[in-house]
């Protein structure tokens, strides 16, 4: 059985992770908006992975014998001032949430609780690559500025993105 505070723990990165799907939901609308149909599907699929990265944490509770729990999701923002500026805040926000990983090792650590710490060194490894994607757009969204040319060539390189 899972301790309570790793479980309460647990419940809350399922929030954060749902919260991460609705905040890349709005971005992909704000995409949409704009008529950058390739940055609104990368949203997609980002919105996607977040929704699995929650069922997967889900997954592991119910393995463990552990309760679901299921809290409101935040409203998440809906409007930016542009393309890098949504993805400077996606790469924020990636960066709080290697913060909220790191802590729930450092509890599992503490609790002794090997299953649950080797369960979150898949979040640690995944963590590493979300903060790489969203850093490595905002560099190339810097370097184009607003040379429309750039930015069609970009839309059609992030409209390739593919899910699992
Ligand atoms: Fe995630
Ligand atoms: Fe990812």
């Amino acid at each position: 059985m899972i301790s309570k505070k790793m479980q309460d723990a647990l419940n809350a990165q399922i929030n954060a992770e749902l919260y991460s799907a609705y905040l890349y939901s709005a971005m992909e609308a704000y995409f949409q908006a704009e008529n950058l149909g390739g940055f609104a599907n990368w949203m997609r699929v980002q919105t996607q992975e977040e929704v699995s990265h929650g069922m997967k944490i889900c997954d592991f509770l119910f393995e463990r014998g552990g309760r679901v729990t299921l809290e409101a999701i935040a409203k998440p923002p809906g409007e930016w001032k542009s393309p890098l500026a949504v993805f400077e805040a996606s790469y924020k926000h990636e960066q709080k949430v290697t913060g909220l990983i790191n802590g729930l090792v450092e509890l599992a650590a503490k609790e002794k609780d090997h299953a649950t710490e080797v369960f979150l060194q898949w979040f640690v490894t995944e963590q590493v690559e979300e903060e790489k994607n969203a850093s490595e757009i905002v560099a190339k969204l810097q370097m184009i500025k607003d040379v429309p040319q750039a930015m069609y060539m970009m839309d059609r390189e992030l409209g390739m993105r593919k899910g699992d």
